[in-house]
């Protein structure tokens, strides 16, 4: 039998040596012919499927295939044979396929087409991608978090800010109010007593906004944390993936120095991960301005009760009129920057009994490092 591969071996060599080939494959390998009939299928195939080789052999390949696959495949087929269009014949694609119990699993369908005895075949070999959905899943799901907390925590900040920023002027209004009030406490003209009245409801409008800017306050800042004992380098890992995601084009080096052998920590993992993305988002802007993009992340327990992690960059170093006061609110650099990513990080790592700091990175570039307590708080 002519085989298509080079091999130096004789025919019955080469037979056995098919047979091994198609027995050991790990994917799926089904072989039909121009009616879709199906002619060869492998011992991958009947994990796959759920269908042992007796109950497919000889009959249409459409019934490996969901609903509505499973009805438009001969039309497929006939498509081909009249007009030559190829849908995924010397392609490949992510499809869908039906096992036994009647579940669907997504899987990477590639096709060829050969001459078998004369006849036209077509060979699929069959990946199931079950694994890399489930992974992409994850990431997407972990993403949604990591957004969510990221706005409460915005929000929660802009608030604390903002109730800051307005409480002084309301207290202002406040006295001032109070003061008119005693100027004209002694008058009884009409008029005055209509003014006395209207400067109490001006007040009590003045306490009604500040109840409402402490309840907003109040409401922000409740989230409740959720922790559980987690692994520093896996939670690390997740968020490099997640801060990475549209930086490609930022060509920054990203190098892991994992200590694998760090005990687990107790910490509310989505929060962890905020402050793990803000600091590489930062690192991976600092470093756009310069030639050299390293990024350094490594995780170390050195110290008894912690464990350690740091990010160390090339990039220029911390700007002097920021160092003092790197962890205040709205303090940034950056056109479009808010200025809150370093006291969200700031607050969230204290809260977990940790500490966060800042050193020049020897040889140019900051080092930013965080260490957390092994047992929480
Ligand atoms: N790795 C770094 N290298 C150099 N400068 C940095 C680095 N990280 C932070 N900075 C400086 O500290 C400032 C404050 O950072 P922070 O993350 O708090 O706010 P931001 O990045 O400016 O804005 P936001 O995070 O709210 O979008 C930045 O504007 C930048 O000047
Ligand atoms: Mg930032």
């Amino acid at each position: 039998m002519g085989t298509g591969a080079n091999t130096p071996f004789k025919d019955a060599e080469n037979a056995a040596l098919f047979r091994m080939l198609v027995a050991t494959a790990v994917d799926g390998i089904i072989v039909i012919d121009a009616l879709g009939t199906v002619r060869l299928y492998n011992s991958a195939c009947e994990s796959l499927f759920g269908y042992g080789p007796e109950e497919v052999l000889g009959r249409n390949i459409r019934m490996l295939m969901p609903a509505p696959y499973r009805e438009e495949h001969d039309g497929y087929i006939d498509a081909y044979h009249r007009t030559g269009e190829r849908k995924i014949i010397g392609i490949g694609r992510e499809v869908f396929g039906q096992n036994k119990d009647g579940s669907t699993f997504p899987m990477y369908l590639s096709v060829g087409e050969g001459m078998f005895e004369n006849e036209r075949v077509f060979v699929g070999i069959i990946h199931d991608t079950t694994e890399r959905h489930v992974a992409a899943a994850r990431l997407r799901e972990v993403q949604g978090e990591l957004v969510h907390v990221s706005r409460m925590n915005e929000m929660g900040q802009m608030t604390s800010a903002l109730a800051h920023e307005l409480n002084q002027p309301l207290t202002a209004i406040m006295n001032y109010i109070r003061a008119a009030q005693r100027t004209i406490a002694a008058l009884d003209d009409p008029a005055v007593v209509r003014a006395r009245d209207l400067m109490e409801k001006a007040a009590d409008q003045t306490g009604r906004a500040g109840q409402i800017i402490k309840r907003l306050r109040d409401f922000v800042e409740k989230r409740e944390a959720i922790r559980a004992e987690e692994d520093l380098n896996r939670t690390i890992e997740e968020a490099i993936a997640l801060a990475l995601v549209g930086a490609s084009d930022t060509n920054v080096k990203v190098v892991v120095d994992f200590d694998r052998g760090i005990p687990p920590v107790v910490m509310d993992r989505i929060q962890i991960q905020q402050v793990i993305l803000n600091l590489v988002r930062n690192a991976v802007e600092a470093l756009q301005d310069v030639a050299r993009r390293e990024l350094t992340i490594a995780t170390r327990s050195d110290e008894p009760d912690y464990v350690h992690a740091s990010f160390a960059d090339t990039g220029p170093g911390l700007p002097d009129e920021v160092s003092s006061r790197l962890f205040q609110p709205f303090v940034t650099t950056k056109e479009k920057g808010m200025g809150i990513g370093l006291s969200i990080c700031q607050s969230i790592v204290e809260a977990h009994g940790g500490r966060l700091w800042a050193v020049p990175n020897e040889g140019g570039g900051t080092v930013f490092h965080f260490r957390l307590p092994i047992a929480g708080l």
